[in-house]
């Protein structure tokens, strides 16, 4: 199989290069590495060395300019997006907007070329915000955005983006007889993701504050998501990809609820010490609660295996490493 992977150099596409070059495929990953992005060049890739399979090859390239050269792949797996984590999210939306443009791109190479299956990273943020708040948060299923009926405001730019490519993976489907499916990453986390994200932050945070009372977190503390450890996702997604072809979407979530105080708490134990914790409200918190539904993946056989407890501590350990301790 030969797969195409934008934005593979970002966090999510360097797992997913790997489970994809684990099974023996042709991967070509074409990313610029985009400042203020979790791009890292091949040769920073933290936990392994893609250069080391035969399959791997490696495009320094505006996904936009790769679609220009109209190659042909059995798999297209489209991750490139201006991320960039809350701060980005909150303070720079139309630099996120961006990602308007970029798929409206892939759409239309997809088109052209038509791979034999399509898979469109979507996100949490694509669900209406009216659903996360204090007062009324629901654990988010997968019918709660329905393009025939009603559709609540998504979280910023970077949700609305979102929102817009699933739409565009729907017609382009029904339209246009493309196998398609979409994924919605809740909080995924990992080791060796950039540090504007909060999981390696507060892993690191934990350790700086060792032994001490106190240990602060962003917001209230008191807002909560869904956190799915990256390997997990990548193993939905390489399990449930071939399952779905009409452009609909899948939560790759844990069902798990958990706020920023307990993920503080969960952390600084991993690191020998019991502090209590306490919220700033100098920095942006985002939505109250995004928990995901598991009930559809559930019924296509998808159940993670690494508890948050045991992804803490191996993010604690990590960043212990790096910081020579
Ligand atoms: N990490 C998560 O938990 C999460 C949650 C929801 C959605 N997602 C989605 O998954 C995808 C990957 O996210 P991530 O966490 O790995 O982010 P990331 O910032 O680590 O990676 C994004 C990558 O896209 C690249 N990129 C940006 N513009 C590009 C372009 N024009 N052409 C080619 N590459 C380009 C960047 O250089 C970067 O390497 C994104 O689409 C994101 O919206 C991730």
């Amino acid at each position: 199989m030969r797969a195409l992977v934008t934005g593979g150099a970002g966090f999510v596409g360097r797992h997913l290069c790997h489970a994809l070059l684990e099974r023996g495929w042709e991967v070509v990953c074409v990313d610029p590495i985009v400042p203020r992005t979790g791009g890292l060049r091949p040769e920073h890739w933290p936990l392994y060395d893609p250069r080391s399979y035969d399959g791997f090859t490696w495009v320094e390239e505006d996904c936009r300019d790769y679609f220009r050269r109209d190659e042909r792949f059995d798999y297209a797996f489209h991750l490139a997006a201006m991320v960039g984590g809350r701060l980005m999210i909150e303070y720079d939306p139309l630099a996120v907007a961006e990602d308007l443009a970029i798929d409206a791109d892939f759409f239309r190479w997809a088109l052209r070329t038509r791979p034999k299956k399509n898979v469109f990273f979507s996100s949490s943020a694509a669900y209406p915000i009216s659903l996360q708040t204090r007062d009324n948060a629901h654990l988010l299923s997968e019918d709660m955005i329905d393009f025939d009926t009603k559709l609540g405001m998504p979280d910023l730019s970077y949700g609305w983006a979102k929102l817009t490519g699933e739409y565009l993976a729907r017609l382009a489907h029904k339209s246009y007889d493309l196998d398609m499916v979409c994924y919605r990453p809740f909080s995924g986390y990992g080791e060796d993701q950039d540090l504007t994200y909060p999981f390696p932050s507060i892993c690191k945070r934990a350790l700086e504050f060792r032994g001490q009372e106190t240990l602060t977190v962003w917001g209230t503390g008191d807002q909560s998501r869904d956190f799915i450890h990256i390997s997990d996702a990548i193993r939905f997604v390489m399990e449930s990809m071939d399952l779905v072809s009409n452009g609909d979407a899948i939560n790759l979530s844990t069902g798990r609820k958990t706020t920023f105080k307990e993920f503080a708490k969960i952390a600084a134990n991993a690191a020998g010490y019991d502090p209590v914790v306490i919220g700033t409200s100098d920095k942006p918190e985002g939505v109250f609660a995004r928990v995901g539904d598991t009930a559809l993946q559930t019924k296509l056989g998808l159940k993670p295996s690494i508890s948050f407890e045991e992804g803490v501590a191996r993010g604690v350990a990590y960043q212990a490493r790096l910081l020579g301790g």
